[in-house]
């Protein structure tokens, strides 16, 4: 089993480099296929997350967001649809994707997404961002909201082995 998971391991972190090769404008990324992540991985990733998103159920957070994924996509392909795609959302500033027409309000905004401050605005978007173009109410529960923001930590950011996201420096992280 252990070995499994290292091989996996290993040809994610091959194919990483080989993206990163060719990979000057962050774009051909779209096109890596997407990683699915083992419950190992899942673990250790969420552990690096401030609390409470380190403790927070990744498996409702993925049901919670059935309530976005008619307006966005997470994956490397960044689709926009109604509202932009979020892939790599966590470390954007707000309204400044390319290829997506935000509104004047989102576009003023002028956060930087993270834990906190997605918090904020999808617990009421239209009052935190007011004429915001994204016509939903929020995710009032706060449970429901911190395990999705940590599953869109988890589904949005650009695919890092778990011992390099969790030991902060390894082999692994110096030759991406
Ligand atoms: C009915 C469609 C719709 C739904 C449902 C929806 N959104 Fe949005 N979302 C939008 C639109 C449209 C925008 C652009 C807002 C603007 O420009 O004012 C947006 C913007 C955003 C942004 C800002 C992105 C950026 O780059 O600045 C985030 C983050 C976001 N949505 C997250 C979510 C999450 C998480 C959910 C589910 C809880 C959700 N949205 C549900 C349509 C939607």
């Amino acid at each position: 089993m252990k070995q499994a998971v290292f091989l996996i391991l290993a040809a994610m972190a091959l194919s990483a480099c080989q993206r990163t090769a060719d990979n000057d404008n962050g774009q051909d990324i779209a096109v890596a296929p997407p990683h699915i992540y083992t419950d190992a991985e899942k673990t250790a990733i969420q552990a690096t997350f401030p609390a409470p998103y380190n403790t927070a159920d990744l498996n409702a957070g993925q049901v919670q967001f059935g309530k976005c994924r008619s307006c966005h996509t997470i994956s490397a392909d960044k689709m926009n649809m109604v509202g932009p795609h979020l892939y790599g959302v966590f470390g954007r500033k707000s309204g400044t994707e390319p290829g997506y027409t935000f509104s004047e309000a989102m576009t003023q905004h002028n956060v930087v997404w993270d834990f906190d401050t997605l918090d904020t605005y999808l617990a009421a978007p239209q009052a935190v961002v007011k004429g915001t173009k994204m016509s939903y109410a929020g995710v009032k529960n706060e449970t429901d909201r911190h395990n999705l923001i940590a599953y869109l930590k988890l589904e949005t950011t650009p695919y890092v082995p778990p011992a390099a996201a969790s030991a902060g420096a390894s082999e692994t992280a110096s030759s991406q």
